[in-house]
């Protein structure tokens, strides 16, 4: 079923029938792509863990990998966490509604397969109207993923969505593209400070103007997806190989390469296909256009993709990550 009733072109609102729908599958356990500011996520009843089981099922993710929960005002916090630091509520106050998940010990209302097992929950206040209409006619937290199969480039439109997920899902908002692109910056509060768990739409570096500094773990190489080809969706193109700060030299003559970077690359006759993220070099510009690049140029069928990384600082810093993740799973 797809509910996707857009109404204007800033793509901000789905029409209230379309969401009240969609809050009544939730009700019953279905399961429902929403779009959110970073990217479209695939929704459940974050205290139903049967419906919670679909969304693991349908993207095909691993039981180990938890989801975060969210939530549509601040009054909802205490609801599915406990012990929230006093810095961690003003970053709260500061950055919510909006690309961050902060991680806290959970409720035990929060079920374990929501968390992987784990004692502590990832909560996010999405700043998206379509999101938080649905969070709040539903009437409960959602816990959502990236509305994506496991190990594949996260959605930034609901046609991404229905391309890699269409009959998986009970229903499909349409909120336009999404205005950040990445995922939140995920944020956790350990007893000796604040760690940065994931590079994402809010810059570490604002939320250290209000956390006071935060811990940067060093990037690890993530694994590769487990899933053999046969089970992956067949409407979905096998993932072109991705080579970070390569030069077309490093291919035969003939291989047929696609260019992803800030600006332009050097010799552009050497590539079938290039997508500038930022003509100007803005790196939030180049955040919301990096999964739609990364779509399209995997549909190409191409041999490889040449990634340039851009500069290490505020969004670059998730640009870079989810391209150097891209380039482990080639
Ligand atoms: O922007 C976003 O965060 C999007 C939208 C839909 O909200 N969601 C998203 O979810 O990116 P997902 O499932 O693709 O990534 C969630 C990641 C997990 O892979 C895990 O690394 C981390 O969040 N996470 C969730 N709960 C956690 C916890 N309790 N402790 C540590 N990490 C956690
Ligand atoms: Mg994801």
């Amino acid at each position: 079923m797809d509910l996707g009733l857009r109404t204007s072109d800033s793509g901000l609102r789905t029409s209230d029938s379309a969401i009240a729908h969609a809050a009544v599958i939730l009700r019953a356990g279905g399961i429902v792509a929403m779009p959110t500011e970073t990217v479209y996520g695939l929704a459940a009843n974050a205290f139903d863990p049967k419906a919670v089981a679909r969304v693991f099922e349908a993207k095909r993710r691993p039981s180990f990998d938890p989801l975060i929960v969210h939530i549509a005002d601040l009054d909802d916090l205490p609801g599915v966490a406990t012990e929230v630091p006093e810095a961690a509520r003003a970053v709260a106050e500061r950055f919510w509604p909006g690309p961050l998940t902060m991680v806290f010990p959970k409720r035990p209302e929060i079920p374990d397969i929501v968390t992987s097992g784990l004692p502590t929950v990832g909560v996010r206040f999405p700043d998206h109207p379509v999101a938080r209409a649905l969070i709040r006619a539903a009437g409960f937290p959602l816990a959502a993923p990236s509305a994506n199969p496991f190990g594949y480039i996260s959605p930034t439109t609901a046609e991404h969505v229905r391309e890699q997920l269409g009959d998986a899902v009970d229903a499909i908002l349409d909120g336009g593209p999404c205005r950040v692109g990445v995922e939140s910056t995920i944020l956790a509060w350990r007893p000796e400070g604040p760690v940065l768990l994931r590079a994402g739409g809010t810059p570490v570096e604002a939320l250290e103007e209000v956390a006071g500094p935060i811990s940067r773990p060093a990037p690890r190489m993530p694994t590769a997806p487990q899933d053999a080809p046969g089970q992956l969706p067949r409407h979905y193109s096998p993932r072109t190989p991705l080579s970070l700060d390569a030069s077309p030299d490093d291919f035969p003559a003939g291989a047929r390469l696609g260019w992803l970077g800030l600006g332009r690359p050097d010799r552009p006759e050497r590539y079938v296909s290039v997508e500038s993220l930022s003509e100007s070099g803005d790196l939030r510009e180049a955040a919301a256009r990096l999964f739609a690049a990364m779509h399209r140029l995997d549909a190409l069928g191409l041999d490889a993709v040449l990634a340039q990384p851009v500069p290490n600082k505020g969004l670059g810093l998730a640009v870079n990550d989810r391209l150097r993740r891209a380039a482990c799973q080639g």
